[in-house]
């Protein structure tokens, strides 16, 4: 099967990895014990930041600050929607800083609305945004409680979904979505509940195996024709393909040892 697929212009806010280290642990794949190398984290971060401008998207820059050495994962920040912003507020305190140092960004660009969530949240971590919908992961991360308080706040329908495997902590680290209502998405990851309401809602939608996933394949991003794709998915780069995407392969292998890759490093800005 394959389509015609048109790329759209996109603005995207991404902060340097200046104090990218894994000192503390809060996924299953942060082991503080193991090196990780800050000089090839900035190169790969550097590389996914030109592609994106060589592919004619904006990258704005978030200041990183120090003692906070997850903020190079800026998708977690907050969730932008027809310029209206969604501000984080974070399940771990190691990382409960970073959401006043997103929101102050907002504030100072001149965003009119930038909501103080009163519930645990990770942004686009666990939100996602298709075209009729705003899909929400709970069960690591974000509260519960967070996906109505994002439904008044948009105006969106948000379908709440469950993850229940601790390597896919966050919804983007096992769905993504590729254009308009076109998701891809591990089934594994999520309760059978959540697994029917995806079928439901994506009878077509491309699934991915263990490997791929484990790859951080679904953490990745679409313009709607370029996917930029952790290059470990080897699989999920020739399905793509099939389906008449052009998958950007990155490697992301230094940022992968604190659990993030391309998306985790993209917060898209929706303005
Ligand atoms: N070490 C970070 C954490 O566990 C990784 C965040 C990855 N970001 C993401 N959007 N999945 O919070």
């Amino acid at each position: 099967m394959s389509a015609a697929r048109t790329a759209s212009y996109r603005r995207y806010l991404m902060c340097p990895p200046t104090y990218f280290r894994v000192t503390y642990s809060i996924n299953p794949w942060m082991d503080p014990t193991k090196p990780v190398d800050p000089a090839l984290a900035l190169l790969q971060w550097e590389d996914l930041r030109d592609r994106y401008r060589s592919l004619g998207h904006t990258v704005e820059i978030l200041q990183p600050l120090p003692g906070l050495p997850d903020m190079v994962f800026a998708a977690n920040g907050a969730t932008v929607v027809d310029g209206r912003v969604f501000g984080a507020r974070f399940a771990n305190p190691e990382r409960a800083a970073e959401a006043p140092a997103h929101r102050e960004w907002f504030l100072n660009r001149g965003y009119g609305e930038v909501h103080d969530p009163h519930h645990v949240n990770e942004g686009e971590g666990d939100f996602a945004v298709t075209e009729s919908w705003l899909l929400a992961g709970k069960g690591f991360r974000s509260s519960p409680l967070s996906h109505s308080e994002l439904q008044e706040f948009f105006g969106r329908p948000v379908i709440g979904l469950e993850l229940t495997d601790p390597h896919f902590y966050h919804l983007d680290t096992a769905l993504c979505v590729l254009s308009g209502d076109e998701i891809m998405y591990y089934p594994d990851a999520f309760s059978p509940g959540s697994r029917a309401v995806l079928r439901r809602l994506f009878p077509d939608a491309l699934t991915a195996t263990r490997q791929d996933a484990a790859a951080f394949g679904l953490n990745c991003v679409s313009d709607g024709l370029n996917v930029l794709v952790p290059s470990g998915a080897t699989g999920l780069l020739r399905r793509l393909r099939e389906r008449g995407y052009e998958p950007v392969p990155v490697d992301m292998s230094e940022l992968h040892k604190a659990g993030g890759s391309v998306k985790c490093c993209t917060m898209e800005l929706r303005d």
